[in-house]
C-alpha cells in the first residue's frame, strides 16, 4: 500500500495493519474524547473506553520505529462529579502492551473561556502524554530551545557556593543540578509545561490542535525526511506541520468530510513554509558545538 504523503480514510486500526512495521519516526495524534454518546466521532463512552484503544495502540506500537515516540494528547472527562479513570487504566494496560510512559507534557491552554462550575475550576490544561518502545529514543532537544528570559538576570546575579558546584538532589534521584552552567546563555531547555491557545475557530473541525502543537513534538523527535503518523487527522493539522517542515506524513480519518478537509490542507502547504529555526549548540551560544 502507498502510505507515504497520504491522508486516507478509513479506521486507523484496519488501515495501518497494510503498513509495515517499525516504518514510522513519530507519532502525534488526538483520539476522539471519551463522551456518554455512542461510538461517533463525538466520542466513545468512557467505561469502554480503553477496550476500544488498545488494538489501535497495538497496531502503533508495530508501525513505529524502535527509536520512535508516541504523543497522545487525552484529558479524562468529569464523570458523575469526579474524573473518570479510564487516562490512567489506558496508561497501565498500553504498558503491559509493551509501551514504555517516557514521559507527560503539559498542554496549558493559554486561553481557555471563563466560567463558573459547583466543585471545581475551569479546565486549563490537557495531557500530552509520551510513549516509547525502548528508552533510546531519538530526541533533538536543541531544536525547541527557548529564551533564557529574566529569570537569568535576577536568579543567576546572585549565585551562592552551591549554585557554583553540581548540587546532587537531596531524595537520592540521581538528578543534580550546577545553576552557574546556564549564566551568559541566550537559549535554555522548555520544560515540559507548553503554553499555546487552542485554535479551532478557522479550522473547521471543533477539536483541531493549534499547528505550534504538533510543529513543537515534530521539530523534537524527527528530522527532515522522518515519516509522521496522525492516526485521527481530523482536520490534518499534524499532516500540514509536518509537510511545512520538511517531513513525510501519513494522517488517517474515519469521515469523509475531514478527510477532504485534511487532503485539501495538505496540497496548500508549501515544503518548508515555516521558517527553519536557527542552530543552536549545546552551550546555549549562536555557536556551532564544538566536535
Ligand atoms: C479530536 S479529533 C482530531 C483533531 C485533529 N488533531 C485536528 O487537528 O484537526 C479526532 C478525529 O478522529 C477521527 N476518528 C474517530 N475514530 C476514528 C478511527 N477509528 N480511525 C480514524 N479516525 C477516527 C474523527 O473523525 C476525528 O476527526
Amino acid at each position: 500500500m502507498d502510505f507515504i504523503d497520504r491522508i486516507l480514510l478509513g479506521d486507523c486500526e484496519t488501515v495501518l495493519a497494510d503498513v509495515p512495521d517499525n516504518s514510522v519516526d513519530l507519532i502525534v495524534t488526538s483520539p476522539p474524547y471519551a463522551d456518554q454518546r455512542n461510538h461517533t466521532y463525538g466520542g466513545v463512552i468512557p467505561a469502554h473506553y480503553v477496550d476500544w484503544f488498545l488494538p489501535k495502540t497495538e497496531q502503533f506500537l508495530r508501525v513505529l520505529k524502535p527509536t520512535g515516540t508516541f504523543i497522545l494528547n487525552i484529558k479524562e472527562r468529569v464523570v458523575n462529579g469526579e474524573r473518570h479513570t479510564y487516562v490512567l487504566e489506558l496508561i497501565l494496560k498500553m504498558r503491559e502492551q509493551g509501551w514504555l510512559w517516557t514521559e507527560e507534557f503539559m498542554w496549558h491552554k493559554k486561553n481557555s473561556y471563563p466560567g463558573k462550575w459547583p466543585n471545581r475550576f475551569r479546565d486549563s490544561w490537557e495531557r500530552l502524554l509520551q510513549f516509547n518502545k525502548h528508552r533510546h529514543f531519538h530526541m533533538y532537544q536543541d531544536e525547541v530551545m527557548v529564551p533564557v528570559g529574566d529569570w537569568s538576570k535576577s536568579r543567576l546575579s546572585k549565585l551562592s557556593a552551591t549554585d557554583r558546584t553540581r548540587d546532587e538532589s537531596k531524595v537520592n534521584s540521581g538528578f543534580g543540578k550546577n545553576v552557574s552552567n546556564w549564566v551568559g546563555r541566550d537559549m535554555v531547555y522548555p520544560t515540559n509545561v507548553i503554553h499555546m491557545s487552542t485554535e479551532c475557530s478557522n479550522r473547521n473541525h471543533s477539536a483541531a490542535f493549534p499547528i505550534e502543537l504538533p510543529t513543537w513534538f515534530i521539530k523534537l523527535f524527527t528530522i527532515e525526511g522522518n515519516l509522521v503518523l496522525d492516526p485521527f487527522v481530523g482536520s490534518g493539522t499534524t499532516a500540514e506541520a509536518a509537510k511545512a517542515l520538511g517531513r513525510h506524513y501519513l494522517g488517517i480519518d474515519l469521515d469523509p468530510e475531514f478527510h477532504l478537509l485534511a487532503e485539501s490542507r495538505v496540497v496548500q502547504v508549501q515544503s518548508r513554509l515555516l521558517e527553519k529555526p536557527p542552530h543552536y549548540s549545546t552551550n546555549g551560544k549562536n555557536e556551532p558545538a564544538q566536535s
